[in-house]
């Protein structure tokens, strides 16, 4: 088994490598040859960057994307650099997979939703996104199943692992502050990228191509995170609660985020099987790391 993984320096690509390397994954990936790429290395928004690689390398059975520009309120100022990396790069990688039979994971996010609808998302429903940063991964979602037959689309949310995440910040902000202020009118799936990685390692071995969500399971608000994120550091730092239109008073400058983009797994349930945890159990396994 050969493997590129793009964006291997972000939360995502360092939990993939994690696990690989612990031989935390399924038996067919023990014995992988994998090549990380980060910036540095392949800019998946030129054509003739990844051209040069694929070029350059012997052939791929999978190719996994971790790479993106996730700053959701810095694509909302630059679309260009967004639709670039998110919609440009994905289709440049389906292109070059295309050309060797090659399996692309790409992974995309819950803020494909416009948000307006209580409940959990499955994955036949309707994208409309409220964010140039979802514009942009909707558009890459199309562009890499469109360009590659053997696609996966994996969406999922509210990352946290080795990186700059929310949760992160909560911790950093507690060591400084006994209140932060965190928007209570936003539901989401708090998401493990461990958890995720080594789903994203059964997904990229089936030939069921096409949009998966993957998220923990469970749903809160950010306040509910942020909360749960003290409690279990045991630090002193109290939650209080505001509403989005609050927070963008406080933060004109900041992208529209959606209300309700909880995910549900519905297709790995009715396939492989769901193994994503309760968001809660995962997050405790995070900070007691
Ligand atoms: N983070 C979340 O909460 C979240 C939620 C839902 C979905 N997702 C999706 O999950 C995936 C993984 O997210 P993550 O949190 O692991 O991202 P991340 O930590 O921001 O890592 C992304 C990596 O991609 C690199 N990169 C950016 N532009 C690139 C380009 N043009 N070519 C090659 N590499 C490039 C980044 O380098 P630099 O750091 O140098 O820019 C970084 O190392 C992304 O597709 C993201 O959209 C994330």
């Amino acid at each position: 088994m050969r493997l590129l993984v793009t964006g291997s320096l972000g939360q995502l690509g360092r939990a993939l490598k994690a696990r690989l390397e612990q031989g935390r994954c399924p038996d067919e990936w023990l014995d992988v040859e994998a090549d990380w790429a980060d910036l540095a290395e392949i800019d998946i928004s030129s054509d003739a960057s990844v051209a040069a690689w694929f070029e350059s390398h012997e052939r791929y059975d999978v190719v996994i994307n971790c790479a993106a520009m996730t700053n959701v309120d810095g694509c909302e100022a630059d679309f260009g650099r967004a639709f670039d990396a998110n919609a440009l790069g994905p289709m440049n990688l389906a292109r070059a997979c295309a050309q060797t039979d090659t399996t692309l994971v790409h992974v995309s996010t819950d803020y494909v939703f416009s948000g307006t609808q209580e409940g959990e998302r499955t994955e036949a429903d309707a994208p409309c996104p409220i964010s140039a940063y979802g514009r942009s991964k909707l558009a890459g979602e199309g562009l890499a199943l469109s360009g590659n037959p053997r696609t996966h689309v994996v969406r999922t949310a509210w990352l946290y692992g080795e990186g700059k995440n929310f949760v992160a910040t909560m911790l950093r902000l507690a060591s400084t502050h006994s209140e932060v202020t965190v928007v209570d009118d936003q539901l989401g799936n708090p998401t493990s990228a461990d958890d995720l990685a080594g789903e994203i390692l059964r997904i990229a071995l089936t030939d069921a191509y096409g949009v998966w969500h993957c998220t923990n399971e469970g749903i809160c608000s950010w306040a509910d995170l942020a909360e749960e994120v003290f409690a279990l550091a045991g630090v002193a730092c109290t939650v209080k609660r505001c509403t989005s239109e609050q927070y963008k008073a406080a933060n004109p400058q900041a992208a529209d985020r959606p209300r309700f983009s909880a995910l549900a797994n519905a297709r790995l349930a009715a396939t492989i099987g769901n193994t994503m945890r309760p968001w809660k159990d995962a997050l405790r396994d995070y900070i007691g790391h």
